[in-house]
């Protein structure tokens, strides 16, 4: 896979997962949210978010804390 088709997924300390590259998002169901002329979204890890599956800054409000760095780094 070339870097260009590669979907990056970046973890924010203590806020949501920010979603880069090629992206198709869809429910249990299937169905799938219209992310034309979105590069990138961020995907709620709080539970706080009024707009799930997406963030909506509710992360600071409610202090949520979550870091997540790998443990071995890959080059
Ligand atoms: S991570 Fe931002 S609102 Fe949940």
């Amino acid at each position: 896979m070339s870097d260009e088709a590669a979907v990056k997924i970046i973890v924010r300390p203590n806020g949501p997962l920010r979603v880069e590259g090629p992206i198709q998002l869809t429910d249990a169901d299937g169905k799938q949210w219209d992310l034309t002329g979105k590069p990138a979204i961020s995907l709620c890890r709080c539970g706080a978010s009024a707009k799930r599956p997406f963030c909506d800054g509710s992360h600071n409000k409610i202090g949520f804390q979550c870091s997540a760095s790998p443990e071995a780094i890959l080059t």
